[in-house]
């Protein structure tokens, strides 16, 4: 399985150019803002690669990794059980209201996502954004680090990201998995099966689309409507962002 996960990472790499440079400003901004912080809720966390890092870089901090994919959560279990009762493992759908009563009472001073969100149609990301500003206490930090790469046909900036994503073949032809390729090598596995079967039968019932008709304005704007007094940009590599609120 530490393979797999391993595998995970070399694909989330391949497709986010400086993944890790975007998780580590995320973790210098809690460590300078927030270095008493105690819980930490990694939304749409997958199989844990946000949550490990924050485990790992402050070892007072419990983490909260929440997702709608049972397979990928069976992995987040073996992944963070090193952790013991510094991780939870959160089997919810943010697009419902009601996903906080599912942490359990670990109730987050931040929350952090990382090429997640996007994977919600844009009304569910204002409900969202709506609920965590209820969520947060005062003084509370959101990160957002996703893909965002709407942009204008043909317009420069949609040109020069296009052109850098295209450096993501490489990974790929030298034998690093794509998306498919990835969850191919999954369901090959012993020992998963009904959870893989569990994940299609959610992802069926209610769609998994990409959705990529949101740019990062959008997000700051929503944040502050929702009621979070401060939002902008953190960082930015082409249509790559980490986009912050503060509650
Ligand atoms: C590309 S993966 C990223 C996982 C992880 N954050 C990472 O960076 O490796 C997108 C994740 O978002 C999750 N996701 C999508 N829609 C969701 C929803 N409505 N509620 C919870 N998780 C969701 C998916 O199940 C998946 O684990």
């Amino acid at each position: 399985m530490s393979e797999l996960i391993a595998a995970w990472e070399a694909q989330q790499n391949a497709y986010v150019a400086n993944r890790a440079e975007r998780f580590g400003i995320v973790l210098d901004a809690i460590a300078y803002a927030r270095p008493g912080v105690r819980t930490i809720l990694d939304a749409g966390g997958g199989l844990g690669s946000f949550s490990r890092l924050i485990l790992e870089r402050f070892p007072e901090v419990r983490v909260a990794t929440l997702d709608i994919d049972p397979a990928l959560l069976s992995l987040a279990s073996a992944n963070l059980s090193e952790f013991g009762d510094r991780s939870l493992i959160v089997d919810a759908d943010l697009v419902n209201d009601d996903w906080p009563a599912a942490l359990e009472g670990w109730l987050p001073e931040i929350v952090v996502s990382s090429t997640a969100l996007h994977w919600l149609p844009s009304g569910n990301l204002v409900s969202l954004y709506e609920r965590l500003a209820r969520l947060l206490p005062e003084g509370g930090l959101f990160f957002n680090a996703d893909h965002l790469p709407l942009s204008r046909e043909g317009s420069f900036f949609q040109r020069v990201s296009w052109a850098d994503d295209a450096r993501q073949q490489g990974a790929f032809a030298e034998g690093v998995p794509d998306w498919d390729a990835w969850w191919q090598r999954f369901a090959e596995l012993d020992g998963f099966a009904e959870v893989i079967a569990e994940r299609e039968a959610r992802f069926a019932a209610k769609g998994n689309e990409e959705h990529l008709d949101v740019s990062p304005a959008f997000h700051t704007v929503s944040l502050r409507v929702a009621g979070f007094g401060e939002s902008g940009t953190l960082w930015q590599h082409f249509d790559d962002y980490v986009v912050y609120g503060v509650r």
